[in-house]
């Protein structure tokens, strides 16, 4: 598979005040198409900012990235925004959907800003909600929607401009483990069909369904490890009881309650 992404010594420096913080420093990376990959690391190790850089959201201080044949560290703001909204799906742990605003505009909106017309944008986002399993949600708003389907909608509007590329920064923080373990098939079913997928994540209940692990410390990438045979969330899913059949009162509900972390 062709290098989607190549990073050399890649370093981002802020300055706050008289401090001068190293959240990344020389991190050199490529990732192939077709990867599903996890980043993992403590608070601070530098996770989100890379992300952001990756992404396109940010420049680096130093070093090179290259995202397909382009390279693109030193593009100015606008091209940079025109290599972002082209060629990259972001999906955050907030979900970061409009209120108020149905599932099918939310998702129609980054084709808004592509200036496709009306119908074609409504086609293109009633079928990728339904690639994500919400074709019967299209008209309900975030605060109708679980936590799960919110995401579900927040990654239908990550693929429907088709880009190269999904960059999601702990997208399974805000859910419980049940609902985690449903993105993450519905995420290794989009790798499988060819999608290059990056995630951030703190729990190795998630990344365990990576085929490969970069680990951050103090802005340093310290292990890149292949995952050769990661699990699969379809099956583990299908081990899991029926949601409908679960005890309603016996309060030892593990799945509802182990890592659900905030709200939902
Ligand atoms: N805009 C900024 N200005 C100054 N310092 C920043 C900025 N963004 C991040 N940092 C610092 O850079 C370092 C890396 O931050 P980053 O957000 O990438 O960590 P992270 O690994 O994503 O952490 P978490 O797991 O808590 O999300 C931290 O020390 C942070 O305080
Ligand atoms: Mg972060």
């Amino acid at each position: 598979m062709p290098v989607l992404i190549r990073t050399r010594a890649l370093s981002k420096v802020y300055h706050v005040g008289d401090n001068v913080i190293h959240a990344l420093r020389e991190v050199s990376i490529d990732i192939q198409q077709g990867e599903l990959v996890a980043i993992m690391g403590p608070s601070g190790s530098g996770k989100s900012t890379l992300m952001n850089v990756l992404g396109c959201l940010d420049r680096p201080s130093s070093g090179s990235y290259a995202l397909g044949d382009r390279e693109v560290s030193d593009l100015d703001a606008d091209a940079l925004a025109e290599v972002r909204n082209r060629g990259i799906g972001f999906v955050f742990q907030s979900f970061n959907l409009l209120p108020r605003t149905s599932a099918l505009e939310n998702v129609e909106l980054p084709l808004v800003y592509a200036g496709i017309d009306t119908r074609a944008r409504q086609q293109r986002a009633h079928s990728m909600l339904e690639r994500v399993g919400l074709g019967a949600r299209t008209d309900h708003q975030p605060a109708q929607l679980s936590g799960g389907q919110q995401q579900r909608v927040a990654i239908a509007r990550a693929l429907v401009t088709n880009p190269l590329l999904i960059l999601a920064d702990e997208p399974t923080g805000a859910l419980d483990s049940r609902t985690s373990l449903e993105i993450m098939a519905l995420f290794q079913t989009l790798n499988r069909e060819g999608m290059t997928i990056i995630l951030v994540t703190h729990e190795p209940d998630v990344a365990r369904f990576a085929g490969r692990i970069l680990r951050f410390l103090d802005g340093a990438l310290v292990e890149d490890t292949i995952n050769p045979q990661p699990d699969d969330a379809h099956q583990l899913l299908a081990a899991l009881p029926p949601v409908n059949t679960l005890p309603l009162s016996s309060g030892t509900d593990k799945n509802a309650s182990s890592s659900t972390v905030g709200s939902a």
